[in-house]
């Protein structure tokens, strides 16, 4: 096969057949096809786009380029949940604990922060000791000692998406539905989850900012879940707000724990159990959202979930100790805190600003090898509807360097939108998408449609 003939395909609109994906896929993967067509393509599905099919096919051929873990390793149903990402989603560090004690099992692979959005490795990684980079039979054994696992990509999984990602990232080819679905899928499938919650993020501090462009996305998501046998449903959840009042990293974990305590957010609590609901529905433990809801309640009020977390951190290296005192987590050197320009109501926070902000802070980076600073980021964030009086603070950011601070204030300073009298508070969970299975057996093998 000749590359260039792919490339000038794709380019013209065509559909490709399912051994030109896999040529280009596995090329690339092993070194025989250069960065410089596979840039080319990449463009060329960005502007093009891609059939359900054609997308299925591009993500199995990914998830075939490395190690794929074995679902029959891992004890109970599997289900995982991928956010798309936002700010202050910190969801997966008590979401998982709490389904494991319900009898989910969570292998999940996740992902670190860049640009705008947190990342759950990032914020892990700030409990002393806590390991990430496990090898895939460390990755098997935590899950199957507790039920649930939060660790990085090993360079053996689906090293296609590793290499293609680094390229995307520097052809300005990320924001293609079909190349994110790829990625995204992929990675989950090579993990070995059975079953797949999305949490699709959709407003300003989000990748997707429109509710079309996060509809489409969702969709195509589940297509491609549904075309691979992996039964998935997505969750499309507001992201204008930050979630949460704390965003950054240790702070968030410092956040899951009054979660885990029965204290925290009611934004961040109502987006947990959503998510959670739909995890035991699609893993057969219980046959609806409501009668999820009952099993999970019980077991974050009782402290199980707490208990279970504290387990994955220790099988993990990490000290437990830091999260029933989280004052053992990084501590920032420098706060400071933001006034309230006049008393009033909290109408908006604006979530892309928090997040440019917290990257300010050095919570964020801004290349994939920059380092973060564990400790800083912005804690006690009012919520909108909340009333606040002339010079209470907003929130308080936190750093280890005055030039931080001030560069992070910048953005924080028509962050806040504060009105007279109460605003509504719109919706946290927008909708709820899932794909019929196909009729017959997996797509991927099989040729295009017309
Ligand atoms: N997250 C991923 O893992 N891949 C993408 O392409 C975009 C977001």
């Amino acid at each position: 096969m000749i590359p260039q003939w792919i490339i000038e395909k794709k380019r013209d609109g065509l559909t490709l057949d399912d051994d030109e994906i896999r040529f280009m896929v596995d090329g690339f993967t092993r070194g025989s096809i250069p960065d410089y067509q596979m840039a080319a393509l990449a463009m060329a599905i960005c502007i093009r786009g891609m059939s359900p099919a054609e997308t299925s096919v591009l993500t199995d051929a990914m998830m075939r380029s490395g190690e794929r873990l074995d679902p029959s390793s891992f004890p109970g149903p599997t289900v995982d949940k991928h956010s798309t990402g936002g700010i202050g989603d910190k969801v997966m560090i008590i979401l998982a604990p709490l389904v494991a004690c319900c009898g989910v099992t969570v292998p999940s692979i996740a992902g670190r922060g860049l640009g705008i959005t947190g990342g759950t490795l990032d914020k892990l990684e700030s409990i002393p000791g806590y390991r990430t980079g496990l090898t895939t039979r460390e990755f098997i054994a935590v899950v199957s000692a507790c039920g649930c696992s939060i660790a990085g990509q090993t360079p053996s999984l689906v090293p296609a998406d590793r290499k293609l990602y680094a390229l995307r990232d520097v052809t300005g080819t990320v924001p293609s539905i079909p190349l994110i679905c790829a990625s995204i899928m992929s990675k989950k499938l090579a993990e070995g989850t059975a079953a797949l919650v999305l949490d699709v993020k959709c407003g300003r501090g989000a990748f997707m900012k429109t509710r079309d462009q996060a509809r489409a996305l969702a969709t195509a998501l589940c297509e491609v879940g549904h075309r691979m046998r992996c039964p998935t449903t997505a969750l499309i959840t507001a992201m204008d707000q930050p979630l949460g009042r704390a965003v950054g990293n240790a702070v968030e974990v410092a956040e899951c724990v009054e979660i885990l305590e029965g204290r925290g957010p009611a934004d961040l609590l109502e987006v947990t159990l959503a998510l959670g609901a739909q995890m035991l529905v699609l893993g057969g433990i219980e046959p609806t959202g409501e009668r999820a809801l009952e099993r999970l309640r019980p077991a974050l009020a009782s402290g199980q979930a707490f208990e279970k977390l504290k387990t994955m951190v220790r099988l993990q290296g990490g000290d437990p100790r830091a999260l029933d005192e989280p004052a053992r987590l990084p501590k920032a050197s420098l706060s400071a805190s933001l006034p309230a320009p006049r008393a009033g109501f909290i109408a908006d926070v604006d979530a892309e600003k928090v997040g440019r902000a917290c990257v300010a802070l050095g919570a964020g980076r801004v290349r994939t090898d920059d380092t973060i600073d564990p400790a800083a980021g912005i804690i006690g964030l009012l919520k909108p509807g909340e009333r606040v009086e002339t010079d209470q603070p907003l929130c308080t950011l936190l750093a280890g360097s005055s030039t931080r601070l001030q560069e992070a204030r910048r953005w924080m300073d028509n962050a806040f939108t504060v009105a007279e009298v109460p605003r509504p508070v719109g919706p946290l969970v927008l909708e709820t998408l899932s794909a019929a299975l196909p009729p017959s057996p997996a797509t991927p093998g099989t040729r295009n449609p017309p």
